[in-house]
């Protein structure tokens, strides 16, 4: 009796904290049904599944509660990332008192119907980023108190209609880009919400002229519209909004000049106006943009010389103007004053006179790019001291002295790409002698010094560049043999020796290329400083680059050597134009990688080998001007090769070249006839087959044309972002 009391006391108190528990936490009956309602019709994956079982639907997975004046409601939805699926259902209209819904980086689909947030007045947040909502912005507002929507990243489309803002006067930050909206850019949207200090309309299909309004954003701190199709002049209110950090409208059809106006905006830190058709000249007061730090105009029509004042941008990390008509006197630039300048591009101007000493004195440079100039003189021996350099591009000048070049730039112990194609021109290639004790370069991955029409043979130094992928000495007067040591170059996998004057074999150490044969850099996807023209495709990846072997346009001679078989990443082979012998090794059918094959201009005899069908990638091949003979092979890609690919070899028969074989070879017709049911019966298939095989061969072929070429264009959308950072 004596225990039952307190016991007693006990349970009572239990059941009234209990109650208690349930009354703070457990979740309001409207609001667990909307959940429930929206639950099931969305998709968890069966891996790890959204548990919404429990009673209390404040416990759940992904949501949060608050307590209003001893009322639970759920305040916030937010499963990021969690691998649902599935379309918004107008149930969450419900969730009257949502403030936090955040569904971004899932699979959610279908339309977006804006009526259901229609009376969601404590929305704040609305994160539907990433997924793959579809179609137009259903009719209706966005919520009185919303302060960010971001709808990046998903399928969208139409234009979007002004009227959706028209209650959504809190605003600050609006998010739709990639997505594929259409139509003008809604630039009234500053009118009914003018406390935007975000708005982000990039990579769309938003056309026409940026009409006037967006200056009514007084707050606006990053305006972004690049990868549309935006026309007309650089919106000129623009110019007035003061609190502007970043102008990102890059990769549009924007024409006229740049206002001088722009320098009003002494708190820009990011303008990228660059692949657009501005013209006219850089405002002479540029300078007044203390705070800048990324300055990219490329690929623009902008023309005069560069304003002394620009020196005054002591924060400029990135200066990007290649492909321009700016001209005039480099070294009149005074380049000491932008000490964290890490990336210059003035390439493929018409900039004249010498490399500026004062380019030395920007200790944090790592990318320079100075090609496709007029400009004269000698590398600055200063540039020896540029420590951090690591891409430097000085191709199409006027260049002297291409061993003191060497010199100086191999103290530069992180140069990775030197390019100095049509740079030099007929001096004498560097050799041992010259570079005795050369140690530096040990980090080089790109050589180019084609187009220089450079004398003397391939020196030995290059054989100790550990690091070297890349090698072009195309188009120079260069001599004597291909090195065997050629073929121990550990990361070799490019090489271009086209026109020069080569002589004797090929070795057959080129067998042995590392590089070549097994991808041992597969994983380095290290990002060039700055893009790079490679037979006029863009590239910022060295791991991108078709891997190939152009030895064409010699006086090679000898037989192919059957070593080269060995060469399983082989992309391009180019034999053309020497004095190769003998016949066509059957070992380069195990070159599985090749696509271009060019073997033209020889004086190579025997038979095509059957075998080269199996190439499947192969889109190129030519053998005209040889002593081939018998009949070119069918099937495979061969059915895509016409006639020109096998001139000049008159000895070469088959349908294609509308010369019969039957002359040149005897078919055994007797035993034909006999076995003809049989012999029709098996001809079908073998056919039906290689039709399969070629159709395969040609869609793999597209799906990796089409891969590679997305690559690329990803890359250049990623080009500023690249530069702008990895620099
Ligand atoms: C869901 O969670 C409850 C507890 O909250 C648990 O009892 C139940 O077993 C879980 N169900 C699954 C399928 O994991
Ligand atoms: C929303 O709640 C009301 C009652 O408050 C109910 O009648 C209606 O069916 C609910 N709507 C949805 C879509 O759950
Ligand atoms: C939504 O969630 C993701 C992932 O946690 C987060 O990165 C993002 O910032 C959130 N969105 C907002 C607007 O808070
Ligand atoms: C908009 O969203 C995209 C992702 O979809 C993001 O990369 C971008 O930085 C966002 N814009 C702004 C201004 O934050
Ligand atoms: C654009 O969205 C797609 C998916 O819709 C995504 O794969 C891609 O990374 C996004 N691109 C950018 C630049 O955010
Ligand atoms: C928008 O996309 C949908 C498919 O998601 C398509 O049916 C519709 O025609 C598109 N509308 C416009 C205006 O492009
Ligand atoms: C330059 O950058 C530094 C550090 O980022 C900052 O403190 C300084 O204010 C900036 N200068 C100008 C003129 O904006
Ligand atoms: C720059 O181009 C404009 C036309 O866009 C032309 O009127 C002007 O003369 C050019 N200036 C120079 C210095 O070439
Ligand atoms: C140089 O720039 C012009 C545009 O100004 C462009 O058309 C041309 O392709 C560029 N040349 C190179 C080699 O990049
Ligand atoms: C190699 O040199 C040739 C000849 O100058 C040039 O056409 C080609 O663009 C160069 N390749 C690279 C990658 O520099
Ligand atoms: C190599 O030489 C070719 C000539 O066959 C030239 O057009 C090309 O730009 C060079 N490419 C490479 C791979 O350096
Ligand atoms: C083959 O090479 C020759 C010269 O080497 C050239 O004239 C011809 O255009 C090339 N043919 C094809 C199909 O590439």
């Amino acid at each position: 009796m004596r225990r039952a009391q307190p016991m007693l006391t006990l349970s009572f108190l239990l059941v009234i904290l209990s109650s208690l528990y349930v009354n703070i936490l457990s979740c309001n009956e409207v609001d667990r049904d909307s959940l429930i309602s929206f639950y099931r019709q969305i998709y968890s994956p069966p891996t790890a599944p959204l548990n919404w079982s429990s009673t209390d639907c404040c416990q759940w997975e992904g949501i949060g509660c608050t307590s209003f004046n001893g009322v639970t409601r759920v305040t916030q939805l937010s499963l990021p990332g969690r691998g649902l699926a599935g379309s918004i259902t107008p149930s969450l209209g419900n969730l009257s008192l949502l403030s936090y819904l955040n569904l971004s980086h899932n699979q959610f689909f279908g339309p977006l119907p804006l009526r259901t947030f229609h009376n969601l007045n404590h929305l704040e947040i609305l994160d539907l980023s990433s997924n793959r909502f579809s179609g137009l912005l259903q009719p209706d507002s966005f919520p009185v108190y919303v302060r960010t929507v971001d709808l990046s990243s998903n399928r969208f489309n139409g234009s979007i209609d002004p009227s959706r803002f028209h209650r959504a006067m809190n605003l600050i930050s609006f998010n739709v880009s990639n997505n594929s909206f259409t139509g003008p850019i809604p630039s009234s949207i500053c009118r009914s919400s003018p406390l935007l200090e975000v708005l982000d309309f990039s990579i769309n299909e938003f056309g026409g002229h940026i009409f006037h309004g967006i200056g009514e954003c007084s707050n606006l701190r990053v305006f972004r519209a690049g990868f549309n199709s935006l026309t007309g002049w650089l919106p000129y209110d623009l110019y007035g909004v003061k609190t502007l950090k970043e102008i990102s409208l890059p990769n549009n059809h924007f024409s006229g000049p740049i206002n001088s106006r722009i320098v009003l905006l002494s708190n820009l830190n990011i303008l990228e106006l660059h692949v657009n058709e501005l013209s006219g000249e850089l405002p002479l007061d540029i300078g007044l943009l203390s705070s800048l730090e990324q300055l990219q105009l490329h690929t623009n029509s902008l023309n005069g010389t560069l304003p002394p004042s620009l020196n005054d941008c002591s924060n400029l990390t990135t200066l990007l103007l290649r492909n321009n008509h700016f001209g005039g006197e480099i070294s009149s630039l005074d380049f000491s004053k932008l000490q964290r300048l890490q990336a210059i591009d003035l390439g493929n101007n018409s900039f004249t006179g010498f490399i500026p000493s004062s380019l030395c004195l920007c200790r944090s440079l790592t990318a320079v790019r100075l090609a496709y100039n007029q400009l004269v003189g000698e590398v600055p021996p200063c540039m020896a001291s540029l420590r951090s350099l690591s891409h430097l591009s000085l191709s199409d000048n006027y260049l002297s002295n291409v061993l003191g070049a060497l010199k100086i730039l191999m103290h530069c112990d992180d140069l990775a790409v030197l390019f100095t194609s049509r740079c030099f021109h007929d001096e004498m290639m560097p050799d041992d002698n010259d570079l005795k004790h050369l140690t530096g370069f040990q980090n080089l991955q790109i050589l180019t010094l084609g187009g220089c029409r450079l004398k003397g043979e391939i020196p030995t130094w290059i054989g100790r560049l550990r690091k070297l992928k890349v090698l072009n000495l195309s188009y120079n007067q260069i001599s004597g043999p291909i090195p065997t040591w050629l073929g121990a170059m550990p990361s070799l996998f490019v090489v271009n020796f086209t026109q020069n004057f080569l002589a004797g074999d090929l070795p057959r150490e080129i067998g042995l290329l590392p590089a070549l044969i097994a991808d041992n850099s597969s994983s380095d996807l290290s990002s060039l400083a700055l893009p790079f023209l490679f037979d006029s495709n863009q590239y910022n990846r060295l791991f991108n680059l078709p891997r190939g072997l152009k030895v064409g346009n010699n006086n090679l001679s000898g037989n192919i050597p059957v070593e080269i078989g060995r060469l399983k990443l082989l992309q391009v082979l180019d034999l053309s134009n020497n004095n190769f012998n003998g016949i066509i090794p059957d070992e380069l059918s195990s070159l599985v990688k090749l696509e271009k094959l060019d073997m033209s201009g020889n004086h190579l005899s025997g038979r095509i080998p059957e075998s080269l069908v199996r190439l499947t990638f192969l889109s190129s091949f030519n053998v005209t001007n040889n002593d081939l003979e018998g009949e070119i092979p069918k099937g495979g890609q061969f059915d895509t090769f016409s006639a020109i690919s096998f001139q000049g070899n008159p000895k070469l028969c088959g349908n294609l070249l509308q010369r019969s074989c039957i002359a040149t070879e005897q078919v055994d017709t007797t035993h034909d006839e006999d076995d003809e049911p049989d012999e029709s019966k098996w001809d079908t298939i073998p056919f039906g087959l290689g039709y399969f095989v070629g159709f395969f061969a040609v869609s793999i072929t597209m799906v990796f044309h089409c891969s590679w070429r997305r690559e690329k264009v990803n890359y250049s959308y990623h080009t500023n972002n690249l530069e702008t950072r990895s620099v």
